[in-house]
């Protein structure tokens, strides 16, 4: 397709900074591939590559088997002596799986830059990393990359029902299913399949977390053929395949009377049942699940506990190299808004701390990166990294459930960044997020980042243009997490509207401006929600007040926050190592940003920043809204700078974000003063 919002980052007839490539610019007629035909990444590498340069120069280079002067050449390491004279000794290990070199090799009548990997895969992202660098600026002729992924495990998890719905999806219906069938040759799937490798994705679980009923058969012969396609076009870029399966799935199709998952029956159900899923999908990844959460099915219902549930899945996957990925996100979503002990954050650790050491190896358990349900902001969940003997994936949202759903612009990798950078403590300092993820802190067999994908069949994937940014990013944040979220922000910018350093500069600052803005004119001071009950979109203050989902936040006339502290709250605290505890315990410590998240406060209580807690709620709201509009100037400035197209699009959506900026300041601080009885300072508009 032609629309530049399809193309993403990867656009066609992308016009380069000549000087820039200059040196590189000989080197692109000729491309020297290896005798490795046969295989489909390969294949999908030398494509790439070739589609690449073309639509950077305008000419396709001649593929050859060998050549002279100065060309590229590609291939993985021991298929052909160019490229294993551009290696060095023990180089292949450092590697890994999935590193590559991108490298000049001067010899005499041959100067030729390598792209190799030790495997297809990683000569794969070699291409893609080639072609970032051409674009953006960033190859010299004495080019020598060395690039290893940080994390073994990085995903991206699909909400998509089989009726084209997707849950928490802002733009559109799902690439992948309508009318419960899958679309399993639609040249839109291989479309997304290129996005995510190119900025690194190795796995992709293609269902909702909620398994319904049509969903539940995709394990079956109903489904497989289609399911097998779908993986095949995933194959070829490098990504693995994965479903997310119905507990209860053994009585939902009608086979037995039980899902026990010691029960011998079951047991050999679902045995069977990967065999047939192998069968079809040879490299299949294995089953997500959501069990005993938001009234899924789960272990529970037998007596038994999550490590009896998620090892009865392993056991079946086991033989075949497949893993479980037992989601966290486990509560009680049926509480009583007067029960005052019950802490939905404490749960994901209360329900599976205990359970450390019982997992077999091939289970990996999926936790949210906060303790609530991702939102604006949330401290790091206590669970991350507290059991060493268990594996472990982080859980991000990319879709923007909760931070503005892509009518509003909200660029979350310094969000995400906070998380990997934060420190547990847990073995000492150093023992951050970041490190726990990749299975440093403790020796994990399967580790690594996944994140809820923010696409569908809107023509530009991501709804709004400037949220495909968070997908790009997620993918190049988790390839290297030392990556700057100004930087990812830049590349991104470039790369989607062109080499116009000036607009990818104010584009950046967009991005990197819109999290703390969207933070501002929202729920105050980390204790989150206030938004319309199951839309999550707009101000309801309290919506969620007198439910049973476990998201208060306890505002009278008085004051405000939940008090999760140990010494009279929740507790909750204490879950964290004791240098993290003790900072949050203490309401001299506690970082100004989640004081409510972890306190009850009176509105006169001051904030490190001086201002006194209602103060800070106006002035935020107030500023929120005036940071929209700078935003939308610093936009308009663009006009002539990148495509019409997208330029208005952007100014559309961005002038609905002010409506709903102006509607959270106005209801929030209405609300806030009806309850305190305390004026503004300065005065303003409240009504
Ligand atoms: C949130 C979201 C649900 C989703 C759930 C989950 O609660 O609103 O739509 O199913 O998270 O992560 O399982």
């Amino acid at each position: 397709m032609t629309s530049k919002g399809y193309q993403a980052w990867l656009q066609n007839g992308f016009e380069p900074d000549h000087a820039a490539m200059g040196p590189i610019h000989d080197f692109l007629q000729q491309i020297i591939t290896t005798a490795q035909a046969g295989s489909g990444i390969y294949q999908t590498a030398v494509q790439e590559l070739v589609d690449g340069i073309r639509s950077i120069t305008g000419q396709k280079p001649v593929c050859m088997e060998s050549g002279s002067g100065r060309y590229l050449t590609l291939g993985t390491i021991g298929s052909s002596s160019f490229i294993d004279q551009s290696i060095e000794a023990g180089e292949a290990e450092r590697l890994g799986d999935e590193g590559f070199v991108i490298r000049k090799v001067d010899r005499g009548e041959h100067v030729y830059i390598v792209l190799a990997g030790k495997t297809e895969k990683g000569l794969l992202y070699a291409v893609f990393h080639f072609l970032r660098l051409l674009k953006t600026g960033g190859l010299t002729d004495q080019v020598d990359v060395t690039e290893v992924p940080k994390y073994r495990l990085r995903m991206v998890n699909h909400w998509d029902n089989m009726d084209g719905s997707v849950e928490r999806g802002y733009a559109g219906q799902s690439i992948f299913y309508r009318n419960d069938v899958l679309l399993s040759r639609s040249a839109r799937v291989r479309d997304y399949a290129r996005l995510l490798a190119s900025v690194g994705i190795n796995g992709i679980a293609i269902n909702n977390v909620n398994v319904h009923r049509h969903e539940t058969r995709l394990i079956t012969e109903v489904y497989l053929p289609d399911v097998a396609r779908i993986a095949d076009i995933f194959r070829n870029y490098g990504i693995r395949l994965y479903l997310s399966v119905n507990f209860a799935a053994p009585i939902e199709l009608g086979d037995l009377r039980t899902a026990d998952p010691l029960d011998a029956d079951v047991q050999k159900w679902w045995k069977e049942k990967a065999a047939d899923v192998y069968c079809y999908v040879p490299d299949f990844g294995g089953f997500l699940v959501k069990a005993d959460s938001e009234n899924r099915p789960g272990p529970f219902t037998y007596g038994r506990d999550h490590a009896d549930g998620a090892n009865m899945l392993a056991e079946a996957l086991k033989p075949y190299g497949g893993i479980v990925l037992w989601r966290c996100f486990v509560y009680n979503c049926h509480q009583d808004w007067r029960d005052r002990t019950t802490d939905r954050a404490r749960a994901a650790y209360d329900h599976f701390k205990p359970l450390d050491g019982r997992f077999l190896d091939n289970v990996v358990l999926q936790i949210k990166n906060g303790p609530m349900d991702f939102q604006v902001r949330e401290p790091v969940s206590p669970l991350i990294g507290a059991m060493e003997k268990t594996n472990q994936i982080v859980e991000f949202q990319i879709t923007q459930e909760y931070t503005g759903q892509q009518k509003d612009v909200c660029y979350l990798i310094p969000q995400w960044k906070e998380v990997l950078d934060f420190d547990t403590r847990i073995k000492g300092e150093g023992s951050t997020v970041k490190e726990i993820a990749a299975g440093l802190v403790h020796p994990y067999v399967h580790s690594g980042i996944t994140a809820v994908s923010n696409i569908g069949d809107d023509l530009n994937w991501t709804g709004h243009h400037l949220a495909q940014a968070n997908l790009y990013g997620y993918g190049r944040l988790i390839w290297n997490p030392e990556l700057s979220s100004e930087l990812i922000a830049k590349e991104w910018a470039l790369l989607t509207f062109g080499p116009n350093k000036a607009a990818a500069d104010t584009i950046a600052d967009i991005l990197m401006a819109s999290w703390p803005i969207y933070e501002k004119y929202t729920s105050p001071l980390g204790v989150g929600w206030m938004v319309r009950p199951h839309y999550h979109y707009g101000p309801d203050i309290d919506g969620y007040e007198y439910s049973k989902w476990g998201t208060y936040h306890f505002a009278d006339c008085h004051g405000i926050g939940v008090d999760r502290t140990q010494s009279t709250g929740t507790g909750y605290s204490a879950q964290y190592e004791k240098a993290n505890s003790e900072l949050y315990e203490n309401l001299e410590t506690c970082p100004d940003e989640l004081l409510l998240f972890f306190h009850h406060v009176p509105y006169t209580h001051r904030l490190k920043s001086g201002k006194t807690v209602i103060q800070h709620i106006y002035d935020t709201h107030f500023e929120g809204v005036e940071q929209v509009e700078q935003v939308i100037s610093r936009w308009r400035g663009l006009e002539g700078d990148i495509d019409a197209e997208r330029y208005r699009h952007v100014c559309g959506r961005l002038e609905a974000q002010l409506e709903n900026a102006k509607e959270w300041r106005d209801v929030i601080n209405t609300y806030f003063y009806r309850k305190s009885a305390i004026p503004d300072e300065k005065n303003r508009v409240i009504y």
